[in-house]
């Protein structure tokens, strides 16, 4: 079967002023659907721009992205937005949630951007923040949540409307070991019943439990893989 992503040859060449930084060296991957993947390495090695370029949210200098088959490349920017927005789903260490809105509204947006009817968003809305344990929670703003709970409307949001594959930058990063293993736990899950790919950078110790391969980066280059569970 074809890999979900596959990338040849990328380079990333950061130009900030005068100081060019060669943040991905060449590196090759392919993802197999419904895989989750651990992205792990030194800070500044890399892993955070190999996301932003696997996902199409940043250009690559060189080299080939293949999501799903469709060269990232070939599509323009409205387009790779759309397609993100469709097929896509992103949990970052800073949760990016609207202040303004309530926990069950962030979870609503991808899916009322995605044309469902307003009544069918607010459903499967409350269903997905049942899933990570936050009905109870559903009408509290961001600022009226824990930092677990915050990162777990994050979670919901970002899967809200099935995405098939899901980019997550140190999703557990700001929380206690409880906390983190109860979120590992839930993408597992959603990784089994719905055959979601998972592609997660992390610093998590017990990442051996949950992931069924680790990817070791160091200076923008991919230099060892190890299988796990
Ligand atoms: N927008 C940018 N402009 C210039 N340089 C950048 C930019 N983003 C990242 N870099 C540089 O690229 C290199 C890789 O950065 P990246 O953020 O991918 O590292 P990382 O592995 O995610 O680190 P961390 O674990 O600290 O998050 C670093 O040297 C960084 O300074
Ligand atoms: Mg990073």
């Amino acid at each position: 079967m074809e890999p979900i992503v596959r990338a040849v040859n990328l380079h990333k060449v950061y130009n900030s002023g005068s100081v060019q930084v060669h943040a991905l060296r060449g590196v090759d991957l392919e993802i197999p659907r419904g895989e989750i993947v651990a992205i792990m390495g030194p800070s500044g090695c890399g892993k955070t721009t190999l996301l932003n370029c696997l996902s199409g949210l940043d250009d690559v200098t060189e080299g080939e992205v293949y999501v799903d088959g469709v060269r990232l490349t070939d599509l323009g920017d409205d387009r790779r937005s759309e397609y993100r927005a469709r097929r896509m789903g992103f949990v970052f260490q800073s949760y990016n949630l609207l202040p303004v809105l309530t926990g069950r509204e962030n979870v609503e947006l991808p899916l009322i951007v995605a044309g469902v009817p307003y009544r069918q968003a607010r459903e499967v809305a409350i269903r997905m923040l049942d899933l990570v344990d936050l009905k109870p929670f559903a009408d509290h703003k961001p600022a009226e949540l824990s930092a677990g709970q915050q990162q777990r409307v994050a979670i919901a949001r970002a899967l809200v409307n099935k995405p098939g594959i899901v980019w997550a930058d140190e999703p557990t990063g700001n929380l206690d070991s409880d906390t983190s293993a109860q979120i590992m736990d839930l993408l597992v899950r959603l990784n089994r019943e719905n055959g979601q790919t998972f592609v997660v950078v992390t610093h998590d110790v017990g990442v051996a439990d949950w992931a069924h391969r680790i990817l070791k980066m160091r200076n923008g280059q991919i230099v060892e893989q190890i299988r796990a569970g």
